[in-house]
């Protein structure tokens, strides 16, 4: 995918501001997993794996496969006095540089819908997963007033750029979109999974790995 990581990064810091902490709350709530290594899957600017660094004792290890996005993610982790609890990596999905059964919740939010070969990459999260690991991997916005917020400040730079926005969205929340991902859960054999649909939290891939 192309992408401009400082007009990117401007938008996640302003107008998705707000998503980051909940979802972070969300993540914590509904896996139960505050300690041991986080891996945040194509981490655009790192909000993310930084709230949930702020918000737990995980320490996360920050991966995209654009060098710029992560040069801003090293900003931020210095900025937030968070440098000793997280590192970037820069990779592909299908080819994550860590050792079997090392992450302990793998994160991703709004990057698995440009992901091209999900076996790949579901083989290589289910690989590096330690026993006893989840995913939440999809997107979402955290509750639909916040979507509708965002919505209405997209609107107010142009009426397009909501539209735009929002026909993406319907892509990505879409029937067709969910059953890409049930195929490549499938065809990565992964044993023990369910594709969570939320009007207010969004599309999330939940992945456990048995003790
Ligand atoms: C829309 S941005 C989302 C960024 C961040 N997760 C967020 O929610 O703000 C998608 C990110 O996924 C990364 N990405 C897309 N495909 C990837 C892949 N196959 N491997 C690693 N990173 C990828 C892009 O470089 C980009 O930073």
């Amino acid at each position: 995918m192309k992408i401009n990581a400082k007009e990117f990064d401007h938008r996640a810091r302003t107008v998705f501001g707000p998503v980051y902490p909940l979802i972070a709350d969300q993540i914590l709530a509904y896996t139960g997993i505050n300690q041991g290594t986080c891996l945040d899957l194509g981490c655009g600017g790192g909000y993310l794996g930084l709230a949930l660094a702020r918000k737990s004792d995980l320490y996360v290890h920050f991966l995209d496969q654009s060098s710029d996005m992560l040069e801003i993610v090293n900003s931020n982790l210095a900025e937030a006095g968070l440098a000793q609890s997280g590192t970037s990596i820069l990779a592909n999905v299908e080819e994550i540089p860590l050792p079997d059964a090392s992450v302990n919740l793998a994160v991703s939010r709004g990057s698995v819908f440009f992901w091209e070969d999900l076996k790949s990459a579901f083989s290589e999260v289910y690989r590096v997963l330690a026993p006893g690991g989840m995913t939440y991997i999809g997107g979402g916005f955290g509750s639909a007033k916040i979507k509708e917020d965002i919505g209405r400040k997209l609107d107010e730079k142009g009426r397009e750029n909501g539209d735009k926005w929002r026909n993406l969205v319907k892509r990505n929340m879409g029937v067709e979109m969910r059953q890409r991902f049930l195929d490549g859960l499938q065809a990565a054999d992964i044993p023990d999974y369910e594709v969570r649909q939320d009007l207010e939290e969004g599309t999330w891939i939940v992945i456990r790995k048995q003790d």
